[in-house]
């Protein structure tokens, strides 16, 4: 599912994202999300399942990350119009909210842009349920390592999960149980301060 990670000196991905820059994302986003998602898995979301989760606006969180670029800005520098660099999504079900998409365009990787989707996502799952939890391909070890540093730790394997998609077929499971532990809620605060920092 990883392809190589994109530089954070790329040009075309500069200056850093804010996380005020995170919106909710809408069908004027799906070309330019499904265009992320075409660069980044085999099998992408068609826009049909895009727009039915949209569409479930009272158990679906989806976010878009746009470059911090005002179109005056880009008109005044010769620039782009601000483009979305990345898009997450999250599922509340029952006590349970669930990852179901986190994806940065191979370009802006490795600036933050998924860390600032995820805790933005983790923050709407404190407001709906106690714990949080996905599924990670097993030969991805960016995403993991993002994951873990959220608190998400593995707890199971499910083999074939990710069957013909031409990566591991095997997915992790991951979670992160008590999500209102005060604990939990420093891990988040510290991750905060340093996407501010960064
Ligand atoms: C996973 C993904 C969303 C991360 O986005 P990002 O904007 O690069 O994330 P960040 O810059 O916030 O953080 C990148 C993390 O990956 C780590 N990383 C990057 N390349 C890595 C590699 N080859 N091996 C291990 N870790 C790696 C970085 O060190 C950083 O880890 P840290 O949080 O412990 O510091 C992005 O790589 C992606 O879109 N991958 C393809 C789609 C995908 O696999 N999504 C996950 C589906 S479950």
């Amino acid at each position: 599912m990883l392809t190589s990670p994109g530089t954070a000196d790329d040009p075309s991905c500069s200056p850093v994202i804010r996380d005020h820059m995170l919106a909710p994302m809408t069908s004027d986003h799906l070309p330019a999300v499904m265009g992320i998602d075409a660069l980044c898995y085999p099998i992408p979301w068609p826009k049909k399942a895009y727009e039915s989760e949209l569409a479930r606006t009272e158990d679906r969180l989806y976010l878009v990350a746009r470059l911090q670029r005002s179109p005056a800005e880009a008109g005044a520098q010769g620039l782009d119009p601000p483009r979305i660099a990345g898009h997450g999504g999250v599922a509340f079900e029952a006590d349970e909210a669930h990852i179901t998409t986190l994806t940065v365009a191979p370009e802006c990787r490795g600036q933050g842009v998924g860390a600032r989707l995820l805790l933005a996502l983790t923050l709407a799952a404190r407001r709906h349920a106690t714990s949080l939890a996905l599924e990670v391909a097993a030969d991805n070890p960016a995403a993991q390592s993002l994951y873990r540093r959220f608190g998400l730790a593995p707890v199971g394997i499910q083999r074939g999960y990710y069957a013909d998609m031409g990566t591991s077929p095997d997915a992790v499971v991951m979670r992160a149980d008590n999500i209102h532990h005060p604990d939990y809620a420093d891990r988040l605060v510290k991750i905060a301060v340093e996407l501010d920092c960064q």
